[in-house]
């Protein structure tokens, strides 16, 4: 097996390798001056099985994804499985409004093109698996290693800060031994959020709010403060995908003690890898 890391997956890539007792190809990535993208690999991967590792946010990186897998394609792979750690435009996973894309659906039919299967990490709904027809597709689920990592935090309760998390916060929880609940969030725009008050049991503990994304942080300051409203002693955010767009750690600092989130997009607060879970699917 062979494993092709896109630069927007780097570290990622290499822990898979490793995981995977597989072969890091040399990729070299450079931008021409007008900012289109060249990749060219330097090892030979006829005949073998390969895992590309590339997240495709911000747009860029899809592009790169696509000229990757057209360079493996130029060998006679045996197998290529396209491993998307976060899969960009995943919350436009159907038509809201008369005129509009289903972008998720648009993005995996490129993907899925040049693939043999298909794997993400917590996938903002699993209806976008569906997308990719005539391939294998998973979303493998971060739950476990963020819970390995949040042992270290003595938790005692975990929060999904809006119905479509309720799952991702049980797991987590259900890892830690601690009960888990959920809020119900209105969004009011693209950056602010309101969330239905709701009597929570966290005097005095520590709780962890879990999410897929943080994008602006407007989801999880709004439920952070509701958990302190409700005399939480610390407060911890644990995400899967942090994007943290703007000023969006600045303003998570302000209402949480901690903010950690995986290497599916590589930032500072990345410090759990999703590389055990990802090991297990790769074939
Ligand atoms: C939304 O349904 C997602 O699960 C996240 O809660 C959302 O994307 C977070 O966005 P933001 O950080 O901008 O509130």
């Amino acid at each position: 097996m062979q494993v092709v890391g896109g630069s927007a997956s780097p570290r990622l890539a290499a822990a898979l390798a490793e995981r995977l007792k597989a072969r890091l190809v040399r990729v070299e990535t450079k931008r021409f001056p007008d900012d289109e993208c060249y990749v060219r690999l330097h090892d030979d991967l006829t005949g073998a099985k390969v895992v590309l590792v590339q997240t495709t946010w911000p747009d860029r990186n899809l592009i790169e994804l696509l000229l990757l897998q057209d360079a493996i394609r130029s060998f006679k792979v045996e197998r290529l499985t396209t491993v998307v750690p976060y899969f960009g435009y995943a919350r436009q996973d159907k038509q809201f409004l008369p005129g509009e894309p289903v972008s998720a659906r648009a993005v995996a039919r490129l993907i899925e093109a040049q693939s043999d299967a298909f794997l993400t990490v917590d996938v903002h709904a699993e209806s976008i698996l569906g997308w990719f027809e005539k391939k294998r597709a998973a979303s493998v689920s971060a739950s476990a290693d963020l819970a390995r990592h949040l042992r270290q935090f003595s938790v005692d309760f975990v929060l999904s800060p809006d119905e479509g998390r309720i799952a991702q916060a049980a797991e987590i929880a259900k890892a830690l031994g601690v009960p888990s609940d959920f809020l119900v969030k209105e969004r009011l725009g693209s950056e602010a959020v309101s969330i239905v008050p709701k009597r929570l049991e966290v005097e005095g503990k520590t709780a962890v709010i879990a999410d897929d994304i943080i994008s602006t942080g407007g989801t999880i300051a709004a439920a952070a403060a509701e958990l302190k409203r409700h005399g939480a002693k610390r407060v911890l955010a644990a995400c899967t995908h942090g994007i943290f767009v703007k000023n969006a750690l600045e303003r998570l600092s302000a209402v949480c003690d901690t903010v950690i989130s995986t290497d599916t997009v590589e930032n500072p607060t990345s410090v759990v890898s999703v590389a055990p879970s990802l090991a297990k699917h790769c074939r």
